[in-house]
């Protein structure tokens, strides 16, 4: 194999999980990883027809979808036990999966029904996927690394979306807990902090197609030439999931551009 070959292959023989896998920046991080060598990616989804899909046109020989709800702690368990028992190990967990609020509510008018949906799968849903992956690393000895995607809405106030904004600060402060916790067995735990690009996500929040949402993106231009798409982010994502981020845990990467608001 060439150097350039063998320089691509960042994942070489790993086990990976990726929650949200189906759809936007986890389907775009499960393509990625197979390009660079993962030997199994686990997509743990609810979208059962789209994440079939995915794994297969990424090929079943290395990617297969596993129907996961991250809000139950048994669909979550079942996921990892049953990742280890039919490819050996687990090395990289990618805690994705998230949802966003169907109304722009300020906490004048936050809707605690929905606060609760939204908490459980952004904060419940997340926090359990570490638990369990860190669980069998632990038992395996396995110095895995585990990556969550919190948000720029993790570190900083929101106009809107308030319950979502509380639900990415939670993933932050899981983040840095797990982290220090994690360190004592090898074990890496970092998260990725994208600002707003175009997925299903996105179009479902503010009611726009993707063609539409991605030129608001583009007419924002912050960072002159780029927009952010999901491809950016499953770079970030394979930079922490990778030997190149070997002594880089508790981290919160964002990738937003430098975006600051105004
Ligand atoms: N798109 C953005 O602008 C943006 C910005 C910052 C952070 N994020 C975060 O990125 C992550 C991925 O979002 P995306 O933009 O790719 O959106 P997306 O809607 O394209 O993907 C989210 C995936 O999560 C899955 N999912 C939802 N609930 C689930 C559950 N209970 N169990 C398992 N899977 C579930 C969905 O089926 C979907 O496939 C989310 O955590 C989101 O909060 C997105």
């Amino acid at each position: 194999m060439s150097e350039s070959v063998t320089a691509k292959r960042k994942l070489q023989g790993k086990v990976a999980i990726i929650t949200g896998g189906a759809s936007g920046i986890g389907e775009s991080t499960a393509r990625l990883f197979a390009d660079h060598g993962a030997r199994m990616i686990v997509i743990a989804d609810i979208q059962d027809d789209l994440g079939n899909r995915v794994a297969q046109l990424i090929g079943t020989h290395r990617c297969t979808f596993m129907h996961c709800d991250v809000a139950d702690e048994h669909q979550v368990k079942t996921t990892v036990e049953s990742t280890v028992q039919s490819f050996g190990q687990l090395d990289i967990m990618f805690s994705n999966a998230g949802i966003i609020s169907d109304s722009d509510q300020t906490v004048l008018d936050l809707d605690f029904s929905g606060l609760d949906r939204l908490f459980s799968v952004n904060v419940r849903g997340m926090a359990l996927c570490v638990k369990h992956a860190a669980r069998v690393m632990v038992e395996r000895s396995v110095r895995g690394s585990i990556v969550c995607t919190a948000s720029v809405a993790a570190s900083r106030g929101g106009r809107k979306l308030t319950d979502y904004c509380m639900s990415k600060h939670a993933v932050l402060g899981l983040v840095r807990s797990a982290s220090l916790q994690l360190g004592a067995y090898g074990i890496r735990v970092n998260c990725v902090s994208p600002n707003g690009l175009a997925t299903p996500l996105t179009c479902h929040a503010s009611g726009m197609e993707m063609g539409e949402l991605q030129k608001l993106y583009e007419s924002f231009a912050y960072l002159k030439g780029v927009v952010l798409k999901p491809r950016h982010v499953a770079d970030a994502v394979l930079f922490l999931a990778c030997d190149e981020s070997e002594f880089v845990t508790g981290l919160d990467l964002a990738v937003d551009g430098g975006y600051v608001p105004q």
